[in-house]
């Protein structure tokens, strides 16, 4: 399949094996992208690579557990290996742990997925945007970080974890990473974007959240206008792989109605710098890049 003109040759897309990305995987396979999917279970990896050459589409399927860092490492040593270019790397795995979880590194299992993952993956795969530019990098956000508080005495929620807040939390962190590496990418032809997919019930976000988060989810999923589908999603994340605007608009955060204003804790200059040097530090890396 060729490429249609908007699309990015080749895009690595986290969390492609379930959800709204799943369905994202396939649908810019559809527009003639290599997708590279990074997912950890290889069956579903396999099953998604099989439907889509089905398809005549082209998803490659790579394993790799982004809660541990030294498998980010590596894996970011896999793609450079693998593709001598990135058009597009898009932050789409994320997930909500209902308890306190450390990871192999030692940190809370939600930020060290949905943020530091995103963080050092970019950090590994800088060279390959640079050799495509013009690239993006998209990260898949949530509206729920209006709802997360900020402590920078206590980031990982070692006091009083809560799975809401540590998963709102960690959704504000990347929004603030977006917005940072847009300002550090300025001049450079590489675009950062973030969006909010809209509230999705049917995917298996919540899986392991609560009883009583999964009842709220269900609730408020019959509720009229409140819940979207993935496909809608995935249409979202679609658009600012493909979109010409977003091939030039950078450092934007995007929802339903189009590109938003995200919390000022997010925004805040101060915040995002000292986000910026903290997830440095916590992944080992000095913090003055790109
Ligand atoms: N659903 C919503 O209402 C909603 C709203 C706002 C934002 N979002 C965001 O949308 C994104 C996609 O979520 P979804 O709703 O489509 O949920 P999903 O069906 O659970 O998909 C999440 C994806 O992330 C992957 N993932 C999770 N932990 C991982 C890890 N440690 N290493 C590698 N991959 C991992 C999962 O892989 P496995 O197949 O291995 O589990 C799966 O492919 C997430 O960033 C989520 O925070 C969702």
């Amino acid at each position: 399949m060729t490429a249609s003109e908007d699309t990015p040759r080749i895009v690595v897309l986290t969390g492609g094996t379930s959800g709204i990305g799943r369905i994202a995987a396939s649908d810019l396979a559809a527009q003639g992208a290599t997708v590279a999917v990074i997912g950890r279970d290889r069956t579903r990896g396999e099953t998604l690579v099989a439907d889509a050459t089905a398809l005549d589409g082209d998803i490659r399927f790579h394993q790799a557990d982004l809660a541990t860092q030294a498998t980010v490492r590596s894996l970011g040593a896999e793609l450079r290996d693998t593709y001598d270019r990135i058009d597009a790397l898009v932050h789409n795995a994320g997930l909500s742990s209902r308890n306190r979880t450390e990871t192999e590194d030692g940190l809370e299992l939600t930020f060290a997925v949905n943020q530091l993952a995103p963080y050092l993956l970019t950090y590994e795969l800088l060279d390959r945007l640079r050799i495509s530019a013009p690239s993006r990098v998209v990260v898949t956000a949530s509206d729920i970080h209006r709802r997360a508080t900020l402590d920078f005495d206590d980031l990982q929620f070692t006091n009083d974890y809560d799975s809401l807040q540590a998963y709102a939390r960690s959704k504000l962190a990347t929004i603030a990473f977006t917005l940072e590496l847009a300002d550090r990418l300025d001049n450079t032809e590489i675009t950062a974007n973030c969006f909010h997919p809209g509230f999705v019930p049917s995917t298996n976000l919540f899986r392991d959240s609560p009883i009583w988060t999964r009842i709220m989810i269900r609730a408020a999923a019959i509720i009229p206008g409140i819940g979207t589908t993935p496909q809608e999603g995935a249409r979202r994340l679609c658009k600012l792989v493909t979109a010409p605007e977003f091939g030039e608009q950078t450092g934007t955060y995007v929802t339903g109605n189009g590109p938003t204003s995200p919390s000022k804790a997010a925004a805040d200059p101060e915040n995002r710098e000292r986000l910026w040097r903290t997830s440095a530090d916590l992944v080992g890396i000095e913090s003055d890049w790109p």
